[in-house]
Formats: C-alpha cells, structure tokens, sequence
C-alpha cells in the first residue's frame, strides 16, 4: 500500500457533476472534512435538491454550467473530481453527441483548469471501458471488448476517450491525473426515472407494477454501496506517489439481474410479478471487478453487503415515492430541469 496523503481537509476542490447522485454525495464528504466545495453542474441529469441544503455552507459554491463551455474559476484550485456525465443509458443516449463532447471537451477543459493550478485531476471513468467483457472477472489490465459504432458508444467511448487524455496528460507532465473505473453503485438520491437496475427494479416493487427483466436475466452485475464508492474516490485522489494506472473500485459480489429481483420482492411487500423484455443492444453479459488493485494501492475494501445497502435504497424510494405520485408512460428521463438550450433534445451540441 502506497503511503497516504493526511492533510484531507483545507483544500480548494471542483466536483464537476456535484449535483448528481454520487457527486452530491461527495460534496457532503468533502465538506465535512473541511475543504472548500466548487460544485459545476449544469443539473442535465443532477437535480438542485441534491444540493440545495449545501447552499447555506460557508465553503460550498455552485456555478451551474456545461462542462463542454469554458470553466471560469479565479481562485486557485487543488483538487478536481470529474463526475459530469450522464450515466445510465437512456440518460446518455438521450443526446448522445453531447455524450461523448462531454467525456471529451468537458474532460479537456477540466484538464486545463487542472494544469493550470497544479491540482490532481480524478477523472470517474467506468467499467463499461470493458464492453461486453470477454475475461471475467475485469482487471486493469484488460483492454476491453467495446463497439465503437452502437448506441452505447458514445458512452463507452467516451469514458476510454477520458481516460486517454487523462493518461496523456499525466506522462507530458501536465497533470497528476487519476483514473477510477466505477462498478455499478447504487443508493439514497438515486433517482426513480433513472432508468439503471436497481431503481427501477425498486421503484416498480414498491408501486406493485411488474419488474422488468431484459432479457433472461442471467446476465450478471456487481452492485457497490455509495459510501464504499467514496471511500474508493478519495482513497484515491489522496494517495500518493500517483498510482498511474487505472484503478477498479466496485463491489465483486456478482449476481444475476434475476437474483436481484428475486431480492428486491423479497425485501419490498410487493405484489408484483416478473415480465421479460428484448435484451438492449450490446448489453454486457458478465460485469465483476478485480479489485486486487485498489487493495494493494489504496487498501480498499467494500464494506456494505447487498441486502444492507439495498435497504437503506427501498428506505430512500419509499420517502420519495410519497412525494412523487406514480408516473405512466416513462420513456426518457428527466432531462428538462435547467437543461442548457445547446443540448435540448435534438440539439446536440459539438462543443
Ligand atoms: N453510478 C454508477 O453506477 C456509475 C458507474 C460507473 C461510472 N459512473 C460515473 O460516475 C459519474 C457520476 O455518476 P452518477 O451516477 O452520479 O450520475 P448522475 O447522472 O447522477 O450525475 C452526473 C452529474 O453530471 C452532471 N452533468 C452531466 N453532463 C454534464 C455536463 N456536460 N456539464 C456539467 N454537468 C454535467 C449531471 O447534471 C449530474 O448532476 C459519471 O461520470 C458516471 O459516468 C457512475
């Protein structure tokens, strides 16, 4: 294990994409532990609630824009999260151009803003950089089996883009920057019409509406506790010499998409029943993280069990779901909230 930075507290840090789901969670932490938060978000899929009660914080600012547009911070910067993607496939499909310019120029500007204050850049990048993996379970060191022209490439491809500028910039010697491949995560402020497994397999027990399995439900998936994925993140950005790998940080507990339903019926009184849909294109079959790595380098561990983490989740939805009436009909996410005219649907934009 690689020696641990201790000074956590007192420094400057950018959380891009800080409004969202695992982004609002970090500036939480971050605060906490005394640093100064710059949230940057242009809420495409974040929402201002995730952050609302951060804005009466001394040290918490939001400036609320598109990564892809130039980052006008003045002050001086130490750290920088890059967080600012959509993350489930209707969510990054919804414009898929502006996608890939996010992992792309929103990544590069981030890299400057990074280069210019000296600060460590850790860049959220994803185990689907592995595609439809053919070793299993991924390491680092597995290029990956993507398909560069399908709809999920603009996504997958995008992320292994990031990852290339993140790595190039570090061997110029431009930025300390580090990689993080996150494995499926799951928790409070996820959001009901997210369209990622575990809300919607949730949302639809607790309204008594069929679960929706995609395909045989066979195809397996590893499901990391959000309080296990921050540890991983700021193990990470704090560890020092700089890694200089990619590092995989997600839960190897492996299950079936069917076993995952059967576990949300069982832990949600439900009167639902299971109904199987086409399998999406190139939806991977096998997703597993060797978490070798992270032990060696960051002595990280998971912690939270599946039913633990699952029922801190079905407590959040159900709080939610009060206050949201059931909707019918939901294709697409919720991308009209502060959504910048540049990217309103069929407006991709090529920033
Ligand atoms: N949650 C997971 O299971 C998971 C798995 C693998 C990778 N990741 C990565 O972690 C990061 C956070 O994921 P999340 O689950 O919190 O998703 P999320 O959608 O809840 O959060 C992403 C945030 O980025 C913001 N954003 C998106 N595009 C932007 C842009 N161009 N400019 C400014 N802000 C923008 C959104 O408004 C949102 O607040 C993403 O980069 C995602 O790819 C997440």
């Amino acid at each position: 294990m690689l020696h641990e930075t201790q000074a956590f507290g007192g420094k400057t840090v950018v959380v891009a994409g800080g409004a969202g789901f695992v982004g609002s969670h970090l500036c939480d932490a971050l605060l906490a532990r005394g640093d100064r938060v710059i949230c940057v978000d242009s809420y495409l899929t974040g929402f201002p609630a995730n952050v609302l009660p951060l804005h009466n914080h001394p040290a918490f600012t939001m400036i609320e824009q598109d990564i892809c547009d130039e980052i006008a911070i003045d002050e001086k910067v130490d750290q920088i999260y890059n967080l600012a993607c959509p993350a489930s496939p209707p969510q990054y499909q919804a414009d898929p151009i502006h996608t890939m310019m996010t992992s792309v120029s929103g990544t590069g500007n981030l890299l400057r803003l990074a280069e210019r204050d000296g600060a460590s850049l850790l860049q959220a990048s994803t185990s689907e950089v592995y595609g439809d993996p053919e070793v299993h379970p991924q390491r680092e060191d597995y290029w990956g089996h993507v398909n560069c022209t399908g709809p999920r490439a603009c996504y997958d491809e995008g992320k292994r883009a990031a990852e290339a500028l993140c790595f190039d910039s570090l061997r110029a010697g431009k930025v300390d920057a580090r990689v993080v491949r996150i494995f499926n995560t799951y928790g409070p402020r996820m959001q009901p019409s997210d369209g990622r497994i575990v809300s919607n397999l949730i949302v639809q027990a607790l309204r008594n509406e069929p679960l929706t399995i995609y395909g045989s439900g066979e195809q397996t998936r590893s499901f990391c506790y959000i309080s296990d994925l921050l540890d991983g993140l700021t193990r990470l950005m704090n560890v020092q010499p700089n890694p200089g790998v990619p590092v995989n940080v997600g839960n190897p507990g492996e299950f079936t998409v069917a076993e995952l339903a059967d576990l949300v019926q069982s832990m949600v009184p439900t009167r639902s029943t299971l109904i199987h849909m086409p399998l999406p294109a190139d939806d991977p079959q096998r997703r597993r993280p060797d978490i070798t790595r992270a032990r060696q380098l960051l002595g990280w561990e998971p912690k939270i069990q599946l039913t633990e983490g699952l029922e801190h989740t079905i407590a959040w939805f159900r709080h939610i779901l009060s206050n949201h009436p059931p909707r019918r009909n939901i294709k697409r996410p919720r991308l009209d909230i502060a959504r910048p005219a540049s990217v309103a649907p069929g407006a991709s934009s090529w920033r």
